[in-house]
């Protein structure tokens, strides 16, 4: 199949519509965004063949499992006819076609991406990763999925030819403005293919997040309080629901930073992940974590950084991610659940252990922001938000930073 570098020389790029997802703001990583891109790369009789790119500007977020989703709204009476590297979860209404029939008749289709495996002859380059994309800080080279897709009833010149509007993106995790929930009345069609069942849990997965600002203390660590849910409304679908531990907190991850070691010019802090949840291998995992000091970062052990400094001048924010092949796999509850690494610090002359400066001003696993609750807060349970429409099915994660302190004076 046509891969997009064959056409390159045509420089048929018409318009290159650049759709960016807007989330909410991260002051963390004030620029990150989604940008998709729609590059035409060859045009046909009735339209023309086009390679949608999503790159993952985001520094330390990325699409995981089960992926993203994406749809848009034709701004004529487009079809596809024809896909490679993803596909429609939906064929639409095709019926005035006779013989030559397209892949999706939709106005808005929603597209998803197809599993690793999938064969050659389906394949782009950048596709088929099983919609999941990474934060271009962490693994720049798969930060970026692509489809090719052939459009018909399209216009074929750059004056007849109109953009896709209304672009959507919808994608497990926070951040993303995925447009209200709509209600998806379950649909028993299947094309003959199968694909609704194969894809079906992507368009049928709404996400929610709640973000309930904790009225503030005098608890210097409080600092978020983001509770993010997963309605799934189908209950095959709800092992992407996390299974967790039985702990006091029943928090999924565990992020403890522990003031180790104090000496005269520097101070020593364990950091160590713990995965209560048995149902995720989290690949690639990453931290991000904003302390004063990360300016003066002398040393770190098994696990790579990386300065974010959002403002540029204000170096205060480090991602770390797992070293590769050694602990970038972060296991499912159990032994191996857990990921650990030391931070060495030079002190500042003003540096103090008061008013719980040693500790971070945020923590954020895989995006999400981690809080210390309050500990009357738990065991928490998830009944207490009236939004959720589908309670049996709705399991609550909450990411939450365990911070404890233990001072060796060796002054
Ligand atoms: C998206 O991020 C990229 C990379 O940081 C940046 O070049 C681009 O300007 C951003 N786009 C928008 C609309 O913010
Ligand atoms: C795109 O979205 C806007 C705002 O939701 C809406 O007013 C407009 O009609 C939509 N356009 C199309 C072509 O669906
Ligand atoms: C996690 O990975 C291990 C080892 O590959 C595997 O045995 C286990 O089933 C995986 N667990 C999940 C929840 O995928
Ligand atoms: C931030 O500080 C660390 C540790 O001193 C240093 O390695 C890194 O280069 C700095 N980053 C920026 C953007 O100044
Ligand atoms: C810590 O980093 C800041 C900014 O780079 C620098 O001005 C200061 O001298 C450093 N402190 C020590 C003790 O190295």
């Amino acid at each position: 199949m046509a891969s997009p570098l064959a056409f390159s020389l045509l420089a048929f790029l018409v318009f290159s519509s650049l759709a960016s997802i807007a989330e909410a703001y991260d002051s963390l990583d004030p620029n990150g965004n989604i940008t998709i891109k729609w590059d035409i790369i060859q045009w046909t009789p009735d339209g023309y063949v086009a390679v949608v790119t999503m790159y993952n500007y985001q520094q330390y977020r990325h699409i995981q499992s089960p992926g993203w989703n994406l749809g848009w709204t034709w701004a004529k009476k487009e079809v596809i006819w024809s896909m490679v590297g993803a596909q429609t979860t939906e064929q639409g209404d095709c019926s005035k076609f006779k013989g030559n029939i397209p892949h999706c008749c939709k106005k808005t289709p929603t597209i998803v991406d197809l599993l690793p495996g999938t064969p050659y002859n389906m394949q782009i380059a950048n596709c088929c990763k099983g919609g999941v994309i990474s934060s271009w800080v962490q693994d720049p080279a798969n930060a970026a999925s692509s489809f090719q897709l052939s459009a018909g009833l399209a216009g074929t010149s750059k004056k007849t030819v109109r953009a896709p509007k209304n672009f959507t993106l919808r994608a497990p995790g926070p951040g993303y403005t995925c447009g209200p929930a709509k209600d998806v009345s379950p649909s028993t069609f299947l094309t003959s293919d199968g694909r609704r069942k194969t894809h079906a849990l992507s368009k049928d997965m709404e996400h929610y997040l709640y973000i309930l600002p904790v009225s503030c203390t005098e608890d210097p660590y409080m600092l978020y309080s983001p509770y993010l849910a997963y309605a799934v409304n189908d209950p095959s679908k709800s092992s992407y629901a996390p299974l967790v531990q039985c702990t006091s907190h029943m928090c999924p991850i565990r992020v403890h930073w522990h003031v180790k070691l104090n000496y005269k010019d520097y101070w020593r802090v364990k950091i160590a992940i713990t995965n209560f949840n048995y149902r995720m291998n989290y690949t690639q995992w990453n931290l991000v974590i904003q302390h004063p000091n990360f300016d003066n970062l002398t040393q770190l052990f098994s696990f790579n950084y990386r300065s974010i400094a959002p403002y540029g001048d204000i170096n205060d924010t480090a991602m770390l991610w797992g070293v590769k092949y050694y602990n970038d796999l972060l296991m499912e509850a159990g032994p191996y659940g857990n990921a650990q690494s030391e931070l060495l610090f030079r002190k500042e002359p003003s540096f103090t252990f008061e008013k719980g400066w040693a500790f971070p001003r945020r923590v954020y696993f895989n995006g999400d922001n981690c809080v210390m609750p309050p500990p009357d807060a738990y065991p928490w349970l998830p009944n207490s938000s009236p939004r959720l429409r589908f309670p049996s099915f709705v399991l609550m994660v909450v990411l939450w930073a365990a911070l404890a302190l233990s001072l060796i004076h060796h002054l």
